[in-house]
Parts: structure tokens; C-alpha cells; sequence
């Protein structure tokens, strides 16, 4: 193995996280490796989606550490963890709801440009930004009613779809996707796994949550299993350990 495939390119050490009376991570540990899949599992409730906003900079960790390329990473927000490299689509989607889909990929990026830029060139931004996120949610085979509406208006299918598309094009690293097909019909579904294989296919370490076995043992190279805030297991999905991964998921044998 070279070096750089050897070593992760996001380390989660120990992480600890309370609610007030509920302890959501129970020093969990995991890597993640650029060009990867790696499906996080767990039964609702088990902290994934709270792991994510750690990561991700929505929450800070009461106790352990992230680390991005091997250095320590103190990621207060969102956007510091979108300029770090993390890209990630949410369970509960954080669109804004009056803003249209090019508005909400471009949100917080600042490449709008200031506001002392002419009027004329804005607007011209304005559309450029527009033509790109209408490309890539053309790619995802998602018909919007009508680009330029507010997400508002818009299916749960189609806010996922957005989602999706406005993470794959900002990908840099590390792309981390909570249920990103919990909304979706097969169709769409389909696209987004093969957004997931280009995603992974151009170097990004790609974090997958999903209920879908089927689609675990499909994209996934490694899985990582919580149960009530704790790791529990660590395996490479495959046909044969499906059953071994659900037993680990609802800690029973089945
Ligand atoms: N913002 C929050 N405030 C209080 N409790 C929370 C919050 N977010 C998550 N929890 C609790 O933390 C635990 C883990 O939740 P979550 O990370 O959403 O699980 P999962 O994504 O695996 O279903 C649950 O008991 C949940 O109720
Ligand atoms: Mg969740």
C-alpha cells in the first residue's frame, strides 16, 4: 500500500457527545481513506447523525478529537468544515426553504461575488451559478417544477436530489451523505448511487449512511457499526456477513 493510501484522511478519536441526560457518542473512533466507501450503521437513535454534525461542524465534541490529513481540526461551524474539505448532505437537509436550488448551492460560498461588482456582472453570476446547478441536477435525472422556485415548493424527493448534486459539486475530500436516499424513488435512488461510485472514483473519501443493505454490500469497502452511541463493529460488507451486519446493527442474533 503507498503511503498515502495508508494513512486517513479523516480520523474521528474518542468522540463524545451529550445532550443534557443522553449520551449520543460513547468515544467512538473511525477512519475514513480518500477513494472509499464507508457506510456508517445503526439503528435510529444510535448516533450517526449526531457523529455527522460533529464532523461536520453543526456540533462540538464534548470529548476527542478530528483529525483531517493527520492534523487536529477545530471545526466551529459548517462553513470552516466546507472550507476544511467536508462536504456534507445532512438527514434533515438544511435548505433553505425561500432561497431557489442555485441559491442554495451557492449559499455561504461568497463566489457571488461582492457586492461592489457592478450590478451587470452580478447578474451575470447570477446566471453562471444558475446554468451550474441546473447541469448537475440534470445529471441526477431529477425534473424540477421549475428551477427558479424556492425549495419550498419542492418534494422531499427533490430537496434530497439538490442536496446531493450541491455536495457533489464542491466535493474536495471528504463527502459524508446521511440516508441520501431515504426520500428518493428507484430511479433516483440509482442516480445517486452512481454519484456516490464517481464521487469515490475521483479520490474522495466517501461517508455513506444508509438503511439499505443493499446498497452497503453494493458500494461499500468497510462498515462501521454504532449501537447506542458505541462502536460495535468494524467489517467489509458483503453478500455473505449481510446477516452478521444486521445482527450487529440491532445487537441481537438474527
Ligand atoms: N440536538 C439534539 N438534542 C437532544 N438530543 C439529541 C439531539 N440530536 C440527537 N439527539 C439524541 O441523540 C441520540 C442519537 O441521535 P442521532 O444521532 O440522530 O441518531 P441516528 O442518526 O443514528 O438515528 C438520540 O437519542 C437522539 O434523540
Ligand atoms: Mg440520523
Amino acid at each position: 500500500m503507498s503511503p498515502a493510501a495508508a494513512s486517513p484522511v479523516l480520523a474521528v478519536r474518542d468522540a463524545d457527545k451529550r445532550f443534557g441526560a443522553v449520551h449520543a457518542l460513547k468515544g467512538v473512533s473511525l477512519e475514513a481513506f480518500r477513494g472509499e466507501v464507508l457506510a456508517l450503521l445503526g439503528d435510529n437513535g444510535a448516533g450517526k447523525s449526531t457523529l455527522v454534525k460533529c464532523i461536520s461542524g453543526v456540533h462540538g465534541l464534548d470529548g476527542g478529537e478530528v483529525l483531517l490529513d493527520g492534523e487536529r481540526t477545530a471545526l466551529h461551524s459548517p462553513a470552516a468544515a466546507r472550507r476544511a474539505g467536508i462536504e456534507t448532505v445532512y438527514q434533515d437537509l438544511a435548505l433553505f426553504d425561500n432561497l431557489t436550488p442555485a441559491q442554495n448551492f451557492y449559499c455561504g460560498r461568497e463566489i457571488a461575488g461582492p457586492r461592489w461588482l457592478p450590478r451587470g456582472l452580478r447578474f451575470l453570476n447570477a446566471r453562471a451559478m444558475d446554468r451550474e446547478a441546473a447541469a448537475v441536477i440534470e445529471r441526477l435525472k431529477v425534473s424540477l417544477p421549475r428551477f427558479d422556485a424556492p425549495v419550498a415548493l419542492m418534494s422531499g424527493g427533490q430537496r434530497q436530489a439538490i442536496a446531493v448534486a450541491r455536495a457533489t459539486v464542491f466535493a474536495r475530500k471528504v463527502v459524508i451523505l446521511d440516508e441520501p436516499t431515504a426520500a428518493l424513488g428507484l430511479r433516483e435512488s440509482r442516480k445517486v448511487l452512481d454519484l456516490i461510485a464517481q464521487l469515490k472514483a475521483e479520490g474522495n473519501a466517501v461517508i455513506l449512511i444508509t438503511h439499505n443493505m443493499e446498497h452497503v454490500v453494493e458500494l461499500a469497502d468497510r462498515a462501521v457499526v454504532l449501537r447506542q452511541g458505541r462502536k460495535v463493529g468494524e467489517l467489509r460488507p458483503s453478500r455473505d456477513n449481510q446477516r452478521q451486519l444486521v445482527s450487529m446493527i440491532v445487537g441481537a442474533e438474527v
